[in-house]
């Protein structure tokens, strides 16, 4: 069995594992010990690292299938790279407001992970939150006004708060669901306060200004400042995370700044139609909010 040494990113999430390849074979102590990490700590950063895209799979299916060894299951077709400098690069350029990745999704990723293939300095910071503690310390009064209410998710554009410099995506057929405020986490089993800036519509059957009012309250509460932890991109870098306990946004990109090239690969994937599908700048269709 290997012995994790571990930093704490923030008091409540985030995990570094420090002089450990995650590639090397796992044994089955190892793997659990990396499982319940994961499951407690919502975000595991390894540091220095040579990962190829297959190995980025096997990790990310193995941290969410208790019990059996790593899979390619999350791996699509072809790989798939935040980037502001290749030709078929997701999210080119500008600001991205906190999400969860698919929350409009029935089946969102459970997990998701980048590493770092090409970083140039400096890089815009990932922003990561804790959407559980988040539901854990809601004071009462909200707690009870957010309570069994259903929310509207949407992969079309919701504009709210700082628009500055916010990257907006055209979607053909933006795919949607209606999810729980207070969703179960299908893992763990967690209360998760489950709205986020980008992609959450509106709660339904309430007057426009109530739900309105009711999601700024809450997303003051889940964005505060001191529950935030930049990730500040190195080349190397592997950060794999919980997309359903934790959110996420970055900071502003542009395409002539330094490379940040960071490779995805997330899992369980939803099937979309290529009408759900995001068009990004290579077609053309994305542009930065005024
Ligand atoms: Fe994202």
């Amino acid at each position: 069995m290997t012995h994790l040494k571990t930093r704490d990113l923030t008091p409540g999430f985030g995990s570094e594992i420090i002089g450990f390849d995650p590639k090397a074979p796992l044994d089955d102590e190892t793997r659990e010990q990396l499982r319940d990490l994961f499951d407690t700590r919502r975000l595991l950063l390894f540091r220095n690292i040579d990962l190829s895209h297959e190995e980025q799979a096997r990790l990310c299916t193995m941290l969410i299938r208790k019990g059996e060894a790593e899979t390619i299951e999350a791996m699509g077709s072809k790989e798939s790279f935040i980037s502001n400098k290749l030709d078929d690069g997701i999210a080119p350029f500008g600001r991205l407001q906190f999400h969860g990745d698919t929350m409009w999704a029935e089946n969102p990723y459970q997990v998701l992970s980048l590493y770092g293939s090409e970083v140039g300095q400096p890089a815009a910071p990932t922003t990561f939150v804790d959407a559980v503690a988040a539901w854990n310390t809601l004071p009462a009064d909200l707690r009870r006004r957010a309570e069994g209410h259903e929310v509207l998710q949407t992969a079309g554009a919701v504009r709210r708060g700082d628009m500055s410099s916010v990257l907006i995506t055209e979607v053909e057929n933006p795919p949607t669901t209606v999810t729980r405020i207070d969703y179960t986490h299908p893992r763990t089993g967690e209360s998760v306060l489950h709205i986020c800036e980008q992609m959450t519509k509106n709660v339904i059957g309430m007057p426009e200004a109530d739900s309105e009012d009711l999601l700024t309250s809450l997303f003051a509460h889940l964005y505060k400042p001191d529950g935030q932890l930049d990730h500040n991109w190195r080349e190397g870098d592997f950060v794999v995370f919980d997309n359903i306990a934790l959110q996420h946004s970055r900071g502003r990109v542009v395409k002539d700044g330094p490379a940040r090239t960071l490779r995805k690969v997330a899992s369980p994937m939803p099937k979309l139609r290529p009408d759900q599908m995001p068009r990004w700048a290579a077609e053309g269709k994305a542009k930065e909010a005024a």
